[in-house]
């Protein structure tokens, strides 16, 4: 039950507020005083504040000032009177949450402290986590910690631990899916052991098979010799099965055998082969529907998503583009040679909005080519891309809508470009609902209202 503390030297809306807030299932207790509210704060663990910005003698910046002080990530959310809004902002520049103004509705209270709260505890998980750090070694260079990679990041140091557990990792191509499965390796007690990769695109049905399970002298025309397949070569560390979805359905029988088994017997040999691997597999299809196209084995893919980790799009994490920027920058500005320290505001703005459909691959290749080609301390619009241009909004908004002869419904028709625009605005800002509402230029309540309005939230 989170704590929250109301500071207003008014009796009537303290009693208001505790009352709406208890109705809410949490944790409400006041004060007149903003003396007393600092000595709360530092005393014990307070998740929200709610301040009256007037609190008669005392001015209500000011204790924003000792409570920021006392605990620098208390959560605060300013209540203004009439006359105050300017304070207010000086108010979110000290670093308020936000604010409400008087009077208000019960529902805006619950909203603004029911989002206020959700930003808190992401907060606060998210400096938990850096405080101990991506938990993953050196080696592994996976930058960014948008809350779905540092889920990732968990996920993997969990899986890691279970030496045998089969993991199926899904993303589309350029997540980093091959990074991940690197990372579980080194992380595990198979570190040490071979990490062997396959592509399961790259070849015909029977030279997978044979790389996979290897052959005996003589079992086809081409085998010379003898040769260990991928399983045993492995032995003791990772096999990562890539591109899983294209593996031919003949195969998939055999490796589904192999994985209920744990044993394989080379091609054309006779003897059981017992094998200790741990199977790392990675796709970007989706394979419910591959199942549902008669393309993938289903009785296959519940043995390989035993331990599913799921790797989102760039764009839906455009939190991890600056890190990733900074971090292709340094390299290949080392390795080419070149100066390049920065990124203009500009071409940061075009780089974030982009869609990225190749994901990182496709940032890290468009980082690796601005270092080939330009020679700048600060790369600037120009040395990007034209794919890049291609996603900034048209100056003159392109609307031209016809009308059907049996009419259209005015209301639902502008509602809906509304909630795609406001969409688009809040992925572009990576959710961030002060920075939305100043790219679509409406007040904060405003944008918090049709958020919840088209069920955006
Ligand atoms: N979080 C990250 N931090 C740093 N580099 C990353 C990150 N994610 C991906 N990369 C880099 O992006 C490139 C593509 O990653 P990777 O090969 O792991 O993708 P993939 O999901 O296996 O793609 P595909 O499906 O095309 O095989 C690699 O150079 C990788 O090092
Ligand atoms: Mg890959």
């Amino acid at each position: 039950m989170e704590k929250i503390l109301i500071v207003d030297d008014e009796a009537f809306i303290r009693e208001n507020l505790e009352r709406i807030l208890s109705e809410d299932g949490y944790r409400p207790f006041s004060t007149a005083s903003g003396e007393e509210a600092v000595r709360q704060v530092g005393e014990e663990e307070v998740d929200l504040v709610l301040l009256d910005l007037n609190l008669g003698a005392t001015s209500g910046l000011d204790v924003l000032a000792a409570l920021k002080e006392v605990d620098p990530d208390v959560l605060v959310i300013i209540i203004t009177g009439y006359g105050t809004v300017e304070s207010a902002v000086e108010a979110l520049k000290m670093g308020a949450y936000d604010y409400i103004k008087k009077p208000f509705k019960a529902d805006a209270i619950r909203l603004i402290v029911r989002l206020a709260l959700e930003t808190q505890s992401l907060r606060r998980e998210v400096r938990h986590l850096r405080r101990e750090g991506k938990g993953l070694p050196e080696s592994v260079d996976m930058v960014g910690s948008s809350p779905a990679l540092l889920q990732v990041y968990r996920q993997v140091r969990e899986v890691a631990k279970h030496e045998t557990a089969t993991v199926l990792i899904t993303g589309e191509s350029g997540t980093g899916k091959e990074l991940v499965a690197r990372a579980i390796h080194d992380l595990s007690p198979r570190k040490g052991r071979p990490f062997v990769e396959i592509n399961c695109g790259s070849l015909p049905f029977n030279l997978l098979e044979s790389e996979l399970f290897g052959h005996e002298r003589g079992a086809f025309t081409d085998a010379k010799t003898r040769k260990n397949g991928l399983f045993e070569e492995a032995s003791g560390g990772t096999v990562f099965l890539d591109e899983i979805g294209e593996m031919d359905m003949g195969l998939q029988v055999k490796l589904l055998r192999v994985l209920e088994d744990r044993k394989i017997r080379r091609l054309g040999g006779t003897r059981n082969i017992d094998i200790n691997v741990r199977v790392v597999s990675a796709t970007n299809r989706n394979l419910k529907d591959a199942i549902d196209a008669k393309e993938f084995r289903e009785d296959l893919y519940y043995r390989l998503n035993v331990f599913p980790i799921q790797l989102p799009p760039l764009r839906e994490r455009r939190e991890d583009i600056p890190p990733l920027l900074d971090y292709f920058i340094k390299r290949f500005s080392r390795e080419f040679n070149k100066r390049i320290r920065e990124v203009s505001r500009d071409a940061l703005d075009l780089l974030i909005r982009y869609h990225w459909p190749g994901n990182v691959r496709e940032l890290r290749n468009v980082v690796e080519r601005i270092c080939i080609m330009h020679n700048v301390e600060v790369i600037t619009p120009d040395c990007l891309p034209k794919e890049i241009w291609g996603d900034a909004p048209r100056r003159e908004a392109d609307f031209s809508f016809e009308i059907p002869p049996e009419g259209i419904h005015l209301e639902d028709f502008v509602g809906q470009i509304e909630k795609d625009l406001i969409g688009k605005a809040f992925s572009i800002t990576g959710g961030n609902v002060a920075k939305t509402a100043r790219i679509l230029n409406v007040p904060r309540g405003t944008l918090r209202y049709k958020l919840e309005k088209y069920h955006l939230v």
